[in-house]
């Protein structure tokens, strides 16, 4: 794991956003795993700017979801699908036909969780997976407890996720409680991850991710164990880090960012 930290949430974000471009860049055919939420909106708007003033090509681009919130039909407005529309897709020359989400509207979960996972095995698997972090410590929708080994399957919501997320429903009671979520196991087949969170209200579990023990209780600690990921947060959401002088040092000093810096 490598910890980033940058002065702020949009410098975080521009850093992400260049990450992903640069991976595009270098395959346009990328598979690319994709999450919602707040923090990612300035990274999508972001992407949307490079692909309007530096020609970014998405047209080969192939996306995968994280999660879908179980009994939402595709074009509802809270939907992530809807959600990557408004935020990514419309904006940028992706064919939808390379779009992927789990249908939370299916009529057999446990079927279309397991189309899923043979979807994404079906591309090749996925080569660079965005992620936030919540305040649960889960990844996409991997509440506490969800096992190392897990895939995509059906989860029920925390009540700190309900917390989290309700407040964007209109009425925050329609919020589903259940949702489909790629698993902790799917999530670390990914070649590259790279996490992405900003704030103070994520200094918590961000310390607790990245210097705290492997534990099912915080999902994203298991990102520990993968060869390839790097966080990226800005200076609020590392305020809690102990090892902040470390990580700034690697930025500044480490070839692999000079094209970033
Ligand atoms: C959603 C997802 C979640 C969010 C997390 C942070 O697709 O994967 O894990 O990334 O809940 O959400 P925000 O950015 O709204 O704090």
């Amino acid at each position: 794991m490598e910890v980033v930290i940058r002065p702020t949430h949009e410098d975080a974000a521009e850093l992400t956003a260049r990450f992903i471009a640069h991976a595009i860049r270098q395959k346009p055919k990328l598979v690319l795993g994709l999450a919602t939420g707040r923090t990612m909106e300035a990274v999508y708007h972001i992407l949307v700017r490079l692909h309007k003033d530096e020609g970014l090509d998405f047209s080969l681009v192939e996306t995968f979801n994280l999660d879908e919130y179980i009994g939402l039909p595709p074009a509802h407005p809270q939907s992530y699908r809807h959600y990557m529309r408004e935020q990514l897709f419309k904006n940028v020359n992706i064919d939808l036909r390379n779009t992927h989400f789990p249908r939370g509207n299916a009529p057999d979960i446990e079927a279309e969780c397991r189309r899923y996972e043979s979807a994404i095995r079906e591309c090749g698997g996925i080569d660079l997976q965005l992620l936030g972090i919540g305040r649960s410590g889960h990844i996409g929708f991997n509440e506490p407890l969800s096992a190392m080994f897990s895939r995509t399957r059906a989860k029920a919501l925390t009540p700190a996720t309900m917390a989290q997320n309700s407040p964007l429903f209109p009425n925050p009671e329609d919020m589903p409680r259940r949702a489909i979520t790629m698993g902790v196991g799917t999530i670390l087949d990914s070649k590259e991850i790279i996490l992405l969170a900003t704030g103070e209200e994520k200094a918590g579990v961000i310390a607790k991710a990245v210097e705290g023990p492997v534990t099912s209780m915080i999902s994203a600690s298991a990102l520990q164990l993968h060869p390839s990921c790097h966080v990226i947060i800005d200076e609020a959401a590392g305020s809690k880090l102990q090892n902040k002088d470390y990580y700034h040092w690697i930025f500044d000093n480490e070839p692999d960012w000079d094209d970033y810096r």
